[in-house]
């Protein structure tokens, strides 16, 4: 059978933002209770929308200390970075022959990404899906915990794994390598799982402060329109205080946030941050104007963030502790990535 895992990463490309923790992070922290989980620096993927990086080094020890300093256990559980197992480049390249075109063509994240001059952007940022399909299936892993924006490359993975189980059943079978696989409600036999994405909670998707429509990004250009892990008490404070808001005061029900896209963000940050109810958080808030509820926002955010932002900051002081980390992880995500890898083989039949 296959072991219940947990595998996600991000990309060591501008700086983490509140967007990352809320959406990610945090939730790794916390599965790594019930889960055996594997956490990644996906660096391969950061050279997709730009080729020459710089300072890659410092950008990937960046994003493992944020990891540590959130409290992910790089003993219990597994901490790596993605250029240093080969068999990431290689399942992906079994998968870009068993992906469709088509299937990419209809990917929202390109399509905003390549922007007017698709033809101009690179193949690796049109096949970046199945990369990522390759970093979830090589370890077999069953549940991925992310942001709502990756949901339809996660809706993509599985695809690739139903097709390949399909196409392959006979050799799979053959081989010896069919296990129970369950998809939803359906269960059936294969060699790669179905992952189940673990996108609920609240903070699926925290929006730009300068922008509601927009998702709080490290691309955006604008540094108001994100709180970074790093940003000091000043800064988080200023860029609340920045943020765009309407005139009105906070609504006490939850129907009051409809076509306020601003004001429920920031509700939703607050109650994401608190870990309580919006609903909760209006009950307190309501009635009230934005100039008494973002300071109590900075203060919570701050209270939250400063912590973690000075552990990164003694991790990056002494990076041979994050070297050894990403060392030891590449070791033992190696070895469950060569079992997958030898199996592949011998299904397709190299
Ligand atoms: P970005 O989109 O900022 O470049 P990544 O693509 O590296 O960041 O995403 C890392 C993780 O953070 C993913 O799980 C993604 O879903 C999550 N994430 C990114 N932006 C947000 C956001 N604005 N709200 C919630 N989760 C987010
Ligand atoms: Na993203």
């Amino acid at each position: 059978d296959i072991t219940p895992r947990v595998f996600s990463g991000v990309q060591p490309t501008g700086n983490l933002h509140l967007g990352n923790y809320l959406g990610a992070i945090r939730k790794f922290v916390a599965l790594q209770e019930s889960h055996a989980c594997l956490y990644c620096v996906v660096d391969l993927h950061a050279i997709t929308a730009q080729l020459v990086q710089d300072d890659l080094p410092g950008q990937i020890r960046s994003i493992t200390a944020a990891f540590l300093a959130a409290g992910i256990d790089p003993k219990k559980h597994i901490v790596f970075n993605q250029s240093r197992v080969s068999g990431h480049a290689e399942l992906a390249w079994i998968f870009n022959c068993v992906a469709r075109i088509g299937w990419m063509n209809r990917m929202t994240q390109f399509k905003e990404k390549a922007g007017k001059d698709r033809e101009n952007a690179s193949l690796g940022l049109l096949a970046y899906p199945s990369l990522m399909a390759a970093d979830i299936l090589l370890y077999r892993a069953t549940h991925v915990p992310v942001g709502d924006d990756q949901k339809q490359h996660l809706e993509l993975t599985r695809d690739i794994a139903a097709k390949f189980n399909f196409d392959f059943a006979e050799r799979i079978e053959a081989a010896g390598l069919a296990v129970p696989i369950t998809a939803g409600e359906e269960s059936t036999e294969g060699y790669f799982p179905i992952t189940e994405p673990l996108i609920e909670g609240p903070a699926t998707r925290i929006m730009s402060l300068k922008d509601g429509a927009k998702k709080m990004s490290k691309s955006d250009p604008s540094d108001l329109s994100r709180i970074n892990l790093t940003d000091d008490a000043d800064a988080i404070a200023r860029k609340i205080r920045k943020a765009k808001t309407d005139p009105d005061a906070l609504p006490s029900e939850l129907d009051g946030l409809k076509e306020r896209p601003e004001a429920d963000n920031l509700v939703g940050i607050f109650a994401a941050l608190a870990e309580r109810p919006k609903a909760d958080v209006l009950a307190e808030y309501g009635g009230r104007q934005f100039s008494e509820f973002k300071p109590a926002l900075a203060d919570l955010a701050v209270g939250i963030l400063a912590p973690i932002s000075a552990e990164m900051r003694r991790y990056l002081a002494d990076p041979s502790h994050i070297d050894a980390v990403l060392k030891d992880g590449a070791e033992r995500a190696g070895a469950i990535a060569d079992a997958t890898m030898k199996d592949v083989k011998d299904i397709v039949g190299f």
